[in-house]
């Protein structure tokens, strides 16, 4: 489907899926033809990413890297961005189709800086918000300063992303801004204080981002994944239910982004069930919740 489309209807229609019904000997009035596959699509596919520029924050470890590297893998150039440059120093000094850009996201100025020093070098294709903090935290022991951790990294880090790229984008009617969102944003958890309403705000603002920007020629999409096996997790005393590897998560994202999705969720194994939660009334949603995780 094409990102430009303008009314509501056009949606799930594209031009392909238009037919005409013949009302006199001249006339004919075009009659929108709803398939199921532009349902589902409801940004342009990103299929082919040879010569694709990419730039992805918070990529230093964990899904991020993973991202980068199977983009990098499929033909696009990617310039990784985060604090640390362990484990992309090296590659970006072999591989000339990677760029390091160090960057704190919860530096506002840092990051105007660097996406204007980016964008001088050219235009973006993509942008992947994968930066993240996470910290299991509970109301009895409530600590503010973690608290506005998770908002600067999680949220309004993305926010400063967004308001340094989108100009370009909107300029160039081109462009796709990917946030990694969580399924911990999707309803109330135990030890989500911090993390989960930051992930809630997180999708509110893909969706509400995606209703401006569809008419822009500009693509938007969320990545919810469950639980991966990154640093971020390894801090978890649980056994996670359906964790995957960082690298299937990658594979789940390209091919989200390849069928145009918007909610990019996966494994749905486990995203399925929590969809399903998702539309319980809270009188069932938290007795089911405290009996599964036992908190
Ligand atoms: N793992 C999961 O199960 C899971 C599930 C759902 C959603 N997610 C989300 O997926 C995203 C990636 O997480 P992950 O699991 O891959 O964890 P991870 O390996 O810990 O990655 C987090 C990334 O964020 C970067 N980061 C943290 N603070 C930053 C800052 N101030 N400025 C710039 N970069 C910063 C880290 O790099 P530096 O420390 O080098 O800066 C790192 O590259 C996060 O948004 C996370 O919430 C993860």
């Amino acid at each position: 489907m094409n990102n430009t489309s303008s009314s509501a209807a056009t949606l799930a229609v594209d031009a392909a899926d238009v037919a005409t019904v013949k009302v006199g000997p001249q006339t004919t009035i075009p009659t929108p033809q709803v398939s199921a596959r532009s349902w589902l699509q409801l940004n342009t596919p990103m299929t082919d990413w040879q010569g694709r520029r990419v730039w992805l924050v918070g990529a230093s470890t964990g899904i991020g890297l993973a991202c980068a590297q199977a983009l990098r893998a499929a033909g696009a150039q990617v310039v990784v961005s985060a604090r640390n440059p362990q484990g992309v120093q090296d590659w970006a000094a072999q591989d000339k189709g990677v760029q390091w850009r160090a960057l704190d996201v919860s530096d506002g100025l840092q990051v105007q800086a660097t996406a204007r020093a980016l964008l001088a070098e050219g235009p973006f294709d993509m942008v992947v918000y994968a930066a993240g903090y996470y910290r299991a935290q509970r109301a009895a022991t409530m600590d503010l300063n973690d608290l506005l951790q998770h908002d600067k990294v999680n949220y309004q880090g993305a926010l400063q992303v967004i308001n340094a790229v989108l100009p370009s984008m909107l300029a160039q009617r081109k462009g796709h801004i990917s946030l990694l969102s969580s399924v911990a944003g999707w309803r109330g958890l135990p030890n989500g204080l911090g993390y989960g309403p930051t992930k809630a705000a997180l999708t509110h603002l893909a969706e509400t981002l995606y209703m401006d920007l569809q008419d822009q020629g500009i693509g938007v999409s969320v990545v919810n994944p469950g639980f991966v096996a990154t640093p971020l997790t390894a801090q978890n005393q649980f056994t996670m239910p359906a964790l995957i590897s960082p690298e299937e998560a990658a594979r789940q994202m390209l091919k989200g982004w390849a069928q145009g999705q918007f909610d990019i969720h996966f494994p749905k194994r486990f995203t399925l069930w929590l969809k399903l939660f998702r539309l319980l009334p809270y009188r069932l949603y938290f007795p089911l919740v405290r009996r599964f995780t036992g908190l």
